[in-house]
């Protein structure tokens, strides 16, 4: 037996109803159901950052939370960067110091380092180093050594300071997000584990979600509507192309 819920999810700007299991991971809502596959999965357990987006302008690990969780949500995504203010029609700050700065090789962490690379700017426009270091502490990358990518933001950050600058204002607030929530720099806060923790799906022995210590342990526990799975995860399991 199949329990859909539906959920609305405005992902860069746009609504969208869809129909989840309860256990559906928002990343694979994000990639599968609404076809947004700028929004990489490097490890499925909340240590490589690539699955890394926006939630109401915090940044979230979207591999650790269900998409039920994020029902009524603003979803920002690298796809919808280019459509930010800041980006002028073209790309986004982030975006342009990233190839400008080298900030990428395979390219595979990208997508989650430019929102991480967001969250830092959304809340400190002028970051140090070592503030950029500490943004972007969850976000692994596999080619660059991380130097270029710190570069990159701190690019992005003189762009947006240049560009405040002609407008005559100032682009971003520090603690201020233009989504309007107060950002979080640690996409794996102990708020967003308890968040998950708290979320019940509904089965007599739900495991309190994916960030939750007995992780899909129920899947194979006595509720027989698992048992009908023969111990295999709803979970796309193959192996991801670069997109
Ligand atoms: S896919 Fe690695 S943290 Fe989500
Ligand atoms: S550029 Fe290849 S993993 Fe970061």
């Amino acid at each position: 037996m199949t329990d859909e819920r539906e959920i609305t999810l405005t992902v860069n700007g746009t609504e969208h109803t869809i129909e989840v299991e309860p256990r559906r991971l928002l990343v694979h809502a994000i990639r599968e159901d609404l076809d947004l596959t700028g929004t990489h999965i490097g490890c499925d357990t909340g240590n490589c950052g690539a699955c890394t987006v926006l939630r109401d302008g915090e940044p979230i690990k979207s591999c650790m939370m269900f998409a039920t969780q994020a029902d009524g949500s603003e979803i920002l995504t690298v796809e919808g960067m280019e459509d930010l203010p800041e980006a002028g029609g073209d790309l986004h700050p982030l975006q342009e110091g990233f190839r400008e700065e080298h900030g990428l090789q395979c390219g595979y962490c990208t997508p989650g380092m430019l929102m991480s690379g967001k969250a830092i700017l959304d809340e400190n426009p002028d970051p140090d180093e070592a503030e950029i270091r500490e943004g972007i502490s969850g976000n692994l990358c596999r080619c660059t050594g991380y130097q270029n990518i710190v570069s990159s933001i701190e690019y992005a950050a003189d762009k947006l300071d240049e560009k405040a600058a002609a407008d005559g204002g100032v682009v971003a607030e520090s603690g201020e997000s233009d989504t309007g929530a107060e950002p979080d720099t640690d996409a794996n806060t102990d708020a967003a584990r308890d968040s998950a923790a708290a979320f019940d799906c509904g089965v007599e022995n739900c495991c309190g979600g994916p960030a939750a210590d007995s992780t899909y342990e129920h899947i194979e526990g006595p509720d027989d509507r698992f048992d009908d799975l023969n111990g295999e995860l709803d979970r796309d399991t193959t192996e991801e192309t670069d997109e």
